[in-house]
């Protein structure tokens, strides 16, 4: 396992059809309700862009949008576990939000399961702010779990000031 000061080389590129096996595997290894081989299809069918890091054909993470409205919606980001603590889902949340916003997004929302004390660490640090709260959104084994509903207003930033 790399420790956590190591450097870990990648590379930034979009997201792709083929990049859908490796997908799954980053879903089964972090989410505790894994986006399906249909899932990610219908996103991509429906021309959602997406970015992933990658290493040696590795992928060590993604993020996947979609944009409407002037509205950004986070549909999934996820880094593998070897690789987390490490800046990558911040740079990850950086280039999408950069893109929304030279689409001319006005403002990004996502949700993210209240017990999720790492993710939501990751958007207060990315100047989100909670908006809302949907009660039992996710599955869970006994009821549901609330989802937290985050928002991040970026139509009076200038692109440089988004990944401050
Ligand atoms: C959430 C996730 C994408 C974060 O990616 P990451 O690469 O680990 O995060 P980063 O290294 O960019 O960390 C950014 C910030 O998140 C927080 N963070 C990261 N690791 C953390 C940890 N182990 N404990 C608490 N906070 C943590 C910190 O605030 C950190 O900033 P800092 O290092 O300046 O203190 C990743 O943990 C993940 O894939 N989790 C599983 C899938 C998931 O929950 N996705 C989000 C669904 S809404």
């Amino acid at each position: 396992m790399p420790d956590k000061e190591e450097k870990i080389e990648h590379t930034m590129r979009d997201l792709c059809d083929e990049d859908i096996p490796q997908l799954l595997v980053l879903e089964e290894k972090t989410q505790s309700s894994p986006w399906t081989e249909e899932a990610f299809r219908r996103c991509r069918q429906a021309n959602y862009p997406g970015w992933v890091l990658e290493k040696d054909s590795k992928l060590l993470g993604f993020v996947m949008i979609s944009l409407s409205a002037g509205e950004c919606h986070i549909l999934n980001l996820c880094v593998d576990p070897v690789f987390q603590g490490k800046k990558l889902g911040r740079k990850l949340m950086i280039a999408a939000l950069i893109w929304a916003k030279q689409q001319g997004a006005m403002i990004v929302y996502l949700e993210v399961r209240r017990s999720n004390i790492r993710a939501i660490k990751l958007y207060q640090k990315m100047h989100f702010s909670e908006i809302g709260i949907r009660k039992n959104y996710y599955p869970k084994e006994e009821g549901g779990e609330d989802a937290l509903v985050l928002a991040r207003d970026i139509s009076v930033e200038d692109q440089e000031d988004i990944d401050q």
